[in-house]
C-alpha cells in the first residue's frame, strides 16, 4: 500500500508557527506533526523518528520542516538534523525560520523581473535582519554589488563578513558596508544604486519622502514591512511591479504572493527524494523554476 505524506514541523518557538502550520496543510501534506519549544536535546530523536519508521522508497514520503523566529536556533536544529542522517538513511528538510528564506527567495526574484542583477549595484535596508541578510547572501551570490545597510557600521561590517565566510570571498560579488542611521545617509546609500530592499522591521519606515527626487536613484524598489508606516515611502502593499516616478515598485503583499508559491512548492518537493536539503539558495532556486 502507497504510504501517506508526513511532514514534521519542527519549531524552536514556544508554540509551533500557526501559518507555517496551515501552509503545510495548503500544500497537500497528508498529515502533520507539529513539534515545539524544541531544543537541541530532542531535535535528534525527532530526527531518528522520520528515519527509522519507513524504508526504501517510502523514506521520501517523510519530511522535515524547521521554522520559529529566533534564526540562529532554529539554524542550529537544522545543523544537527543534518548531521544525524547517514548514507542513504535520511529525508528531505526544508528550513525557513520566520519565513526569511521564502521572503527573501521572493524580493530578489521580483527584482529580477525588470533586471539581471550581475554587474548591477544594489541597497539592502536593515540588511542585519534575517530577511535582509538574505537578500544580501542572494544579490551577492548573482553578481551584484551589495551596498550592506544598518544604523550601525560595525554590523553592517559583520554582515559582509559573514556572507563572505559562507560562500568564500572569490564567490559573491563586492559587498560595501553602509552605515543608514539617518535619512541623509539612507538616500546616499540609493544613489547610484539600481534596486533598492528595504527589510526594516515592522512598522518601521526606512526611506521617507524625499527619495523620489534622489537623483541617479534605483530604477527597482522593493519594500518588505506590511505593518504601516510602510518601510519606503508612497509604495504601497498591494504594489507588484507598479511605476512611481521612475522606479518599478513592489511591497510586502506585492512580494507576498509569490513568497506563498514558493512555500507550498517547495513543502511538495519535499516529497518527490529522500535527500532534499532546502535552504536559501535551494528555495532561490524553486522560485526561479517557477517563474520560468
Ligand atoms: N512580505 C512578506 O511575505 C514578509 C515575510 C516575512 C517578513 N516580512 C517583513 O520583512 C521585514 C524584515 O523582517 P526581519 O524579520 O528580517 O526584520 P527584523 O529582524 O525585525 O528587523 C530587521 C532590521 O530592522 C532594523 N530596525 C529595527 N528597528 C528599527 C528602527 N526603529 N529604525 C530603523 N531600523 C530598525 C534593524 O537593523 P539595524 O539595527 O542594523 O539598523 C533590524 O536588524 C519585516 O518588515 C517583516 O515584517 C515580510
Amino acid at each position: 500500500m502507497s504510504k501517506t505524506t508526513v511532514l514534521i514541523q519542527i519549531d524552536s518557538d514556544p508554540q509551533a508557527s500557526t501559518f507555517d502550520s496551515i501552509v503545510a496543510i495548503d500544500s497537500g501534506v497528508d498529515h502533520l506533526l507539529t513539534y515545539q519549544s524544541v531544543t537541541l536535546f530532542e531535535v535528534q530523536s525527532l530526527v531518528y523518528g522520520a528515519m527509522f519508521t519507513r524504508g526504501g522508497d517510502d523514506l521520501k514520503k517523510t519530511a522535515l520542516f524547521f521554522g520559529g523566529s529566533d534564526v540562529q536556533q532554529t539554524e542550529a536544529l537544522v545543523r544537527a538534523a543534518k548531521k544525524t542522517f547517514f548514507g542513504p538513511v535520511r529525508v528531505s528538510l526544508m528550513s525557513d525560520p520566520n519565513g526569511s528564506n521564502t521572503t527573501a527567495a521572493a524580493a530578489v526574484l521580483c527584482s529580477e523581473q525588470h533586471l539581471d542583477l550581475a554587474g548591477k549595484t544594489v541597497t539592502v535596508l536593515a540588511a542585519t535582519g534575517p530577511v535582509g541578510f538574505r537578500i544580501v547572501q542572494l544579490a551577492s551570490w548573482l553578481g551584484a554589488t551589495v551596498r550592506v545597510c544598518s544604523r550601525r557600521e560595525s554590523r553592517a561590517q559583520q554582515i559582509c563578513d559573514m556572507v563572505r565566510r559562507k560562500r568564500g570571498p572569490d564567490e559573491v560579488g563586492e559587498l560595501i558596508a553602509f552605515q543608514t542611521a539617518n535619512h541623509e545617509q539612507t538616500y546616499n546609500s540609493l544613489r547610484g544604486s539600481d534596486v533598492v530592499y528595504s527589510a526594516g522591521a515592522a512598522g518601521v519606515e526606512m526611506v521617507a519622502e524625499q527619495w523620489l527626487d534622489v537623483k541617479d536613484g534605483p530604477s527597482v524598489a522593493v519594500d518588505l514591512n506590511a505593518v504601516p508606516p510602510v518601510g519606503i515611502f508612497s509604495i504601497d502593499v498591494m504594489d507588484k511591479a507598479v511605476s512611481r516616478g521612475n522606479t518599478i515598485c513592489y511591497g510586502a503583499v506585492g512580494v507576498g504572493g509569490l513568497k506563498m508559491k514558493i512555500h507550498r512548492r517547495c513543502i511538495q518537493q519535499l516529497f518527490e527524494t529522500n535527500d532534499q536539503i532546502l535552504e536559501i539558495e535551494e528555495i532561490y532556486g524553486v522560485g526561479k523554476s517557477l517563474l520560468t
